[in-house]
C-alpha cells in the first residue's frame, strides 16, 4: 500500500493587518491583555471582494507548482472550512472552477480548527486506497465576516487567512505515520453561530440581536482543548511506536499561545521543537496548521525525513492528529 504524503504547500494571507492597537479603539480590550492572554499582536482581515474561494486558489496554485502538478491532475479537493463563501454550492466547488481542475470531485469539510487534519486523514485514506492519487486539501478561513466587533472575547482572536497542500503518494518511510479524529457534540454549544441555519433561519430580529456572529465560552473550550491535543498527541505517537523526544517539530493548531504552551510542557517538548506564528497571524481555525506548514518548508525549518506531529481542537468540539515523516 502506498504511503501519502504532502507534495507542495501555499498560502494566502489577506494584505490588511489589524493590530491590536487597532481593536483598542472597537472594544474596551488592550494590548497588554491580548498579548499575555493569547500571544497574539495582529491578524489579517480580508478586503471587501476577497472570497474563502479566492484566496484558496491563490494558495491553491503555490502549492500546486510546489509540487509541480497542474489543476488537471487533481482527483479531489477537499476544502476545510467554516466560513463557506455562501451555504451552496461547496466552496470547494467554487475553488474547483475557477482552479480549473475540471473533472475532479470537490467536497467541503466542516471540522472548524481541526478540519485541515480531518481533510489530510481524509485524503490518506483515498491515496491509500488508489481512490486518488492527487488530492488538494485546503484549510480556509475569512472569520471576519462572522465577527462581531463587539464582543471582546472573540473579535481579538481570530483572523482569516488560506493555505492548502497537495497530497500525492510518496514513497515509505515519507508519509503519514498515524494519525486520528474525534468529535464530542456534547460541547457543541462552546463555540457557535447560533443563527442563519436551519434551527434559526435568519431574520430582521435575528440579525438585529447579532446572532450570526461567533459566540464562544472560551475558559471552558481552553481546558478541553489542553486536554485533548495532549491526549491524542501522545496516543498517534504511541501507534506509530516513537516517543516525543524524536520529533523534529511539533506544530500545534495556533488557538491560543498559552494552550501550545500547556501542551508543550505536558509533551515535555522543549520550545525550539514547537512552531508558533500566532504573534502574527492570530488563530485562522483550520488554516493555522496548514499556515504553519507552508511557512515551515519555505524557509527550511521543514526538511526531508524530518518527524512531524501536528494536533488541533476546534468547534464541535473537534480534535485531532497527524504523524508524518516529511
Ligand atoms: O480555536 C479553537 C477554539 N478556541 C479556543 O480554543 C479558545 C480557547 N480559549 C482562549 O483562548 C481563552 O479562553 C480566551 C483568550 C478566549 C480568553 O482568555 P481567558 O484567560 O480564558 O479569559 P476569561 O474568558 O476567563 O476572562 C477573564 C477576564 C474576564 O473579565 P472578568 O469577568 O474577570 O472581569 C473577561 O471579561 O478577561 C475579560 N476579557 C477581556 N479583557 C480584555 C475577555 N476578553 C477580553 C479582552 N480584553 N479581549
Amino acid at each position: 500500500m502506498a504511503s501519502a504524503g504532502i507534495l507542495g504547500t501555499g498560502t494566502a494571507l489577506p494584505e490588511k493587518v489589524i493590530t491590536n492597537f487597532d481593536l483598542e479603539k472597537l472594544v474596551d480590550t488592550s494590548d497588554q491583555w491580548i498579548t499575555d492572554r493569547t500571544g497574539i499582536k495582529e491578524r489579517r482581515q480580508a478586503a471587501p471582494g476577497e472570497t474563502t474561494s479566492s484566496l484558496s486558489v491563490r494558495a491553491a496554485h503555490q502549492a500546486l507548482d510546489m509540487a509541480g502538478l497542474k489543476p488537471q491532475d487533481l482527483d479531489l479537493i477537499i476544502c476545510s472550512t467554516i466560513s463557506p463563501d455562501m451555504p451552496l454550492p461547496s466552496t470547494a466547488a467554487l475553488i474547483q472552477r475557477d482552479l480549473g481542475a475540471r473533472g475532479c470531485c470537490a467536497f467541503d469539510l466542516a471540522a472548524a480548527c481541526s478540519g485541515f487534519l480531518f481533510g489530510m486523514t481524509v485524503a490518506d485514506t483515498f491515496i491509500k486506497t488508489a481512490k486518488a492519487k492527487y488530492v488538494l486539501v485546503i484549510g480556509a478561513e475569512l472569520l471576519s465576516r462572522y465577527l462581531d466587533y463587539q464582543d471582546r472575547a472573540t473579535c481579538v482572536i481570530f483572523g482569516d487567512g488560506v493555505a492548502a497542500g497537495v497530497m500525492g503518494p510518496v514513497v515509505p518511510p515519507s508519509g503519514i505515520l498515524a494519525e486520528e479524529m474525534h468529535t464530542e457534540g456534547a460541547y457543541a454549544d462552546h463555540l457557535f453561530i447560533p443563527a442563519g441555519g436551519t434551527a434559526k433561519p435568519a431574520t430582521c430580529q435575528t440579525v438585529q440581536d447579532r446572532e450570526h456572529y461567533i459566540k464562544m465560552r472560551g475558559n471552558e473550550l481552553f481546558k478541553v482543548a489542553v486536554r485533548s491535543m495532549e491526549e491524542v498527541s501522545r496516543r498517534v505517537l504511541q501507534e506509530a511506536g516513537v516517543c516525543a523526544e524524536q520529533l523534529d517539530l511539533f506544530i500545534p493548531h495556533q488557538a491560543n499561545q498559552r494552550i501550545t504552551d500547556a501542551v508543550r510542557d505536558r509533551l515535555g517538548l522543549s520550545p525550539e521543537k514547537v512552531y508558533s506564528n500566532i504573534s502574527r497571524i492570530g488563530n485562522t481555525s483550520s488554516a493555522s496548521i496548514p499556515i504553519c506548514l507552508d511557512e515551515c518548508v519555505r524557509s527550511g525549518r521543514i526538511k526531508k525525513g524530518d518527524l512531524i506531529l501536528m494536533s488541533a481542537f476546534g468547534a464541535g468540539v473537534t480534535w485531532g492528529a497527524v504523524l508524518m515523516r516529511w
